[in-house]
């Protein structure tokens, strides 16, 4: 039989429009290990076929196959000795957080568990994905593939562009800041699937980014994107509680978070892990130390004019355990106007952001002829020290 006799059976057979690779279709007729072998008996390596991964007739896989199709060919829900022992050899292959599993007949049907346990898990619809990913071809799984040809606009759906340090998404950053390159991206995504009210159910990745097209990935990537997911875990919407015991839902969750990738929290009191300390070094200097982070705050009076100041905020971060033997770059210095931040051009957090605008109407007041006092609650003791040790050095000084 000819090729073309054998193409035109399969278009009536199978479809016009079934895949078939090559321009100059192949007849593979037998698998032997690494090898296929054509109709006329050429071998090729195949380099392609992922689902033989241990060979192609491999004769351990097809002797259990054989005899177990000779003796019984049912579904999982009779007792069975084989199923039970198959499960318990898989997961001494696995670390200790797989301990159980459910068998499918495809990755799809795979990857259709993974997304149903998740989205029930979490009670959360949205799903992350790269964008040059294949999943599967089912209705749920099958949306996520093609990412980088079609944009999607379905609501419970999001892609982040896939790591790669050969072609990267920013050229120039060393290794680490490639990855939190990468990380910025999950965290768009997060948020696209957040302000839908989708919610974030899962990230989905195949191991070794295949369909990727095995991919140089950054070292860590995988390891702050996972931390990412975690976090967001902590979804306010979420809390069912009293006011009062929300620091200790969070110190709660965060210590739960503790583990190789995240930050060692399990050793931070509730105190330490939820609220912001602060202290203030005489007369300019602010240290504002939250469990991860700490703030070097510090006011400079312009040399000439004193109705201005420049304004330092210098932020140290605290990284996961499983990254600090990794150095990494000393970020920029960014240098910007008041203004800048009221436009909402640039921003120093959230909150030091609402304390900047405030500064306009506190300055305009101070300055103004009715203002001759200032009278502070006790929150503010720190201020009303800061005046009191200021009049006495002045004074003292004259
Ligand atoms: C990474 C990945 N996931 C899932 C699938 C889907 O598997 P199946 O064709 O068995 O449904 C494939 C198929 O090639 C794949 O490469």
């Amino acid at each position: 039989m000819t090729v073309e006799s054998l193409l035109a059976r399969r278009n009536h057979a199978l479809g016009q429009g079934a895949p078939l690779f090559y321009d100059e279709p192949l007849e593979i007729v037998r698998g032997e290990g690494a090898y296929l072998f054509d109709v006329s008996g050429r071998r090729y390596v195949d380099m392609y076929n992922n689902v033989p991964c241990v060979g192609h007739a491999n004769p351990a896989v097809v002797g259990a196959m054989t005899r177990q199709q000779a003796t019984l060919n049912v579904h999982s829900r009779y007792l069975h000795k084989g199923i039970v022992e198959y499960a318990e050899r898989l997961a001494t292959l696995h670390g200790p957080q797989i301990e159980s599993f459910v068998f499918s007949c495809s990755g799809t049907e795979a990857n259709e568990v993974a997304l149903q346990m998740a989205r029930a898990a979490t009670g959360k619809r949205g799903v992350i994905y790269s964008d040059g990913t294949y999943h599967g071809n089912s209705e749920a799984v099958g949306m996520l593939s093609g990412g980088r040809r079609q944009s999607s606009t379905h609501p419970e759906i999001a892609s982040f562009p896939f790591p790669d340090r050969y072609r990267p998404l920013v050229s120039g950053l060393d290794e680490s800041a490639l990855a939190d390159a990468y990380v910025a991206q999950i965290d768009k995504a997060i948020h696209q699937l957040q302000s839908t009210g989708a919610g974030v159910a899962c990230l989905i990745v195949c191991s070794i980014f295949a369909n990727e097209g095995l991919p140089n990935v950054p070292a860590q990537f995988m390891a702050r994107a996972a931390a990412r997911l975690r976090e967001v875990g902590l979804d306010p919407a979420d809390y069912r509680g009293r006011v009062l015991d929300i620091r200790n839902a969070i110190a709660t969750r965060r210590r739960a978070l503790s583990n190789e990738s995240a930050p060692d929290y399990a050793r931070f009191s509730d105190e330490q892990l939820t609220d912001a300390w602060q202290y203030n070094l005489f007369p300019n200097v602010v240290l504002s130390f939250g469990v991860d982070h700490l703030w070097i705050m510090r006011a400079r009076p312009h040399p000439t004019d004193p109705g201005r100041t420049e304004f330092d905020k210098i932020t140290l971060t605290r990284r996961p355990i499983s990254e600090r033997a990794t150095p990494l770059p000393r970020l920029g210095r960014e240098v910007f106007e008041y203004d800048a931040v009221i436009r909402g051009e640039k921003s120093m957090t959230i909150t030091i952001d609402q304390d900047v605008e405030l500064l306009k109407d506190v300055q305009s007041g101070m300055k103004s002829a009715g203002f001759d006092t200032v009278w502070l609650s006790e929150e503010e003791a720190r201020v009303k020290h800061f005046h009191a040790e200021w009049d006495r050095r002045m004074t003292d000084r004259v």
